[in-house]
């Protein structure tokens, strides 16, 4: 019996990480967040102060690098050398750099390596931006969700509120339009829709319209 794999792929913010832990939970697969796999790294090069022009100092620190990500309920936690990460790199010193950070090549191939070690052991919901283009070319269900830009950066406002943080709607909408840029215009893996994804822009969904329409097209293919 081999794994299932489902990617979901997307622009930052139009709601992934919700609707893949909700369906996760439902089908009872792993929910594997790789943005927090890339965040956490980002928070290795901050708090070490880290050059990334020396290619050869961001081998030696990605060396040092121990990430693990654990399901803790319907949460996920992340871990950078056994230190639970899961808030700090929620913050926005970690947002501003991350899109940099994951545009390294070495980067990458270090994630991207470690996010198909977890595939091949079980069944897998996975959201990221190049999951069903790099990581998983070959994944049985792949989803590509957008949503207009207003509506995105409202609802990590929302998010960013209730955690306590201290930011303007506006804050929000500059992080959110730069990291698409930055995402979508990288030479190494840019996000992109892989031709057999199925698109969704959920602006005007609530969570159980967006649940509906993937949980039938899962239906479909099983
Ligand atoms: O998903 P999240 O918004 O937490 O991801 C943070 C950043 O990590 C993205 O803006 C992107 O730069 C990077 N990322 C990536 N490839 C992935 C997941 C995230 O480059 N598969």
């Amino acid at each position: 019996e081999q794994n299932f794999i489902i990617a979901i792929d997307g622009y930052s913010s139009c709601g992934k990480s919700t609707i893949a832990k909700s369906l996760a939970s439902k089908l009872n697969f792993l929910f594997v967040d790789s943005g927090a796999l890339y965040r956490a790294v980002t928070l290795f090069f901050i708090e070490n102060e880290l050059e990334t022009a020396d290619e050869a100092k961001v081998n030696e620190a990605l060396d040092s690098i121990m990430l693990a990500q654990l399901a803790d309920g319907l949460e996920t936690r992340t871990f950078l050398n056994e230190r639970d990460v899961s808030s700090v790199i929620r913050q926005m010193h970690v947002s501003s750099r991350v899109s940099k950070i994951s545009a390294l090549r070495e980067v990458r191939h270090f994630i991207v390596n470690k996010l198909q070690e977890i595939g091949r052991s079980q069944s897998i919901i996975m959201d990221g931006r190049d999951i069903g283009t790099v990581v998983f070319p070959h994944a049985h269900l792949k989803i590509f969700m957008n949503a207009r830009p207003d509506v995105r950066a409202k609802r990590r406002y929302a998010e960013l509120m209730a955690k306590g943080e201290n930011i303007s709607l506006s804050e929000i909408m500059d992080n959110l339009l730069l990291r698409d840029q930055h995402d979508t215009t990288r030479e190494e893996s840019p996000l992109v829709q892989a031709h057999d994804a199925y698109y969704v822009d959920t602006s005007d969904l609530t969570e159980d319209e967006v649940l509906g329409l993937i949980a039938a097209r899962y239906r479909e293919i099983v």
